[in-house]
């Protein structure tokens, strides 16, 4: 499976990185307030919110050379962050700060964003619209029936998760098929075990359903 290959597109963000001309977020210093406190704070008042959100997209300008500038990647192998939690990026972000979820590019960028950056981020990506939904792959009644049975109950009936669980509904087809094999096989760059139970009752085979159901969504 050669899309599993990632060097070639690390090589490109490393490149992107020495580029000139790229908004990178502030460089954060000791912040006071934590993102996810400060996220539950500026979704108390419509006004607070909306100026994050505003703060967000600038902030996310560097970001957008992969993730889009609405969170629609413009790789197969980079996720969507449209319509994503806020909770699940946090944690997400905070996962690779720690070490915790692996992949050398995004564990140092990461390190670059203060709190504020992270919460106008998330703030701004979790209010982007999902695109209208590709067409379903060949396999994706197949894969919607899997769905219902093996990851509703934690991704919701329509997929499109809540809190700390992700969206899936629309996600990028290869990065369902990578992120969907890294947990069956523990190859390292995450771990959860719920999800490498599930995607084992789930089956290799049946990957390709799931992941041609899901991008389908919207
Ligand atoms: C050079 C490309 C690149 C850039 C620039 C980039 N990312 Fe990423 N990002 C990735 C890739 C690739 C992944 C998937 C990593 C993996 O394989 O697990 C990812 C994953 C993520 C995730 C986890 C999403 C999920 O569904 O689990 C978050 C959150 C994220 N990026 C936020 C950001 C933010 C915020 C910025 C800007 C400050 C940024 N990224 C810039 C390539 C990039
Ligand atoms: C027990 C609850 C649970 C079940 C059941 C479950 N998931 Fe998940 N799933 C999660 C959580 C929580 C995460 C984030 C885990 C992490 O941080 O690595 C996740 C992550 C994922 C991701 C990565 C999303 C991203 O943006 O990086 C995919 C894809 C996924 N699940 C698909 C599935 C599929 C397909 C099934 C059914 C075969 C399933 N999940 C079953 C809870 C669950």
């Amino acid at each position: 499976m050669s899309h599993t290959n990632a060097r070639p597109f690390l090589a490109s963000a490393c490149c992107l990185l020495v580029l000139g001309g790229l908004s990178l977020p502030s460089f954060g210093a000791a912040d006071a307030v934590a993102a996810d406190k400060l996220v539950a704070q500026l979704q108390r008042s419509p006004a607070d919110l909306q100026a994050a959100q505003a703060e967000g997209r600038k902030s996310s300008a560097f970001c957008a050379n992969c993730h889009g500038e609405t969170g629609i990647s413009r790789y197969p192998e980079v996720p969507n962050l449209a319509a994503q939690h806020p909770d699940y990026l946090l944690r997400q972000i905070d996962a690779f700060l720690t070490g915790k979820r692996k992949n050398e590019f995004m564990q140092g960028l990461m390190k670059v964003l203060s709190e504020r950056d992270k919460a106008a981020i998330v703030l701004f990506y979790a209010a982007a619209p999902v695109q209208a939904a590709t067409a379903p792959g060949p396999r994706a009644a197949e894969g919607e029936a899997h769905f219902a049975k093996l990851c509703a109950r934690c991704h919701r009936d329509d997929a499109r998760g809540g809190d700390t669980f992700p969206r899936l509904a629309g996600q990028q087809r290869e990065y369902v098929r990578l992120s969907l094999t890294r947990y069956l096989t523990q190859s390292g760059e995450r771990f959860y075990a719920p999800m490498t139970a599930a995607v084992t009752q789930l089956g290799r085979d049946n990957i390709d359903a799931v992941a041609d159901y899901l991008s389908g969504l919207k």
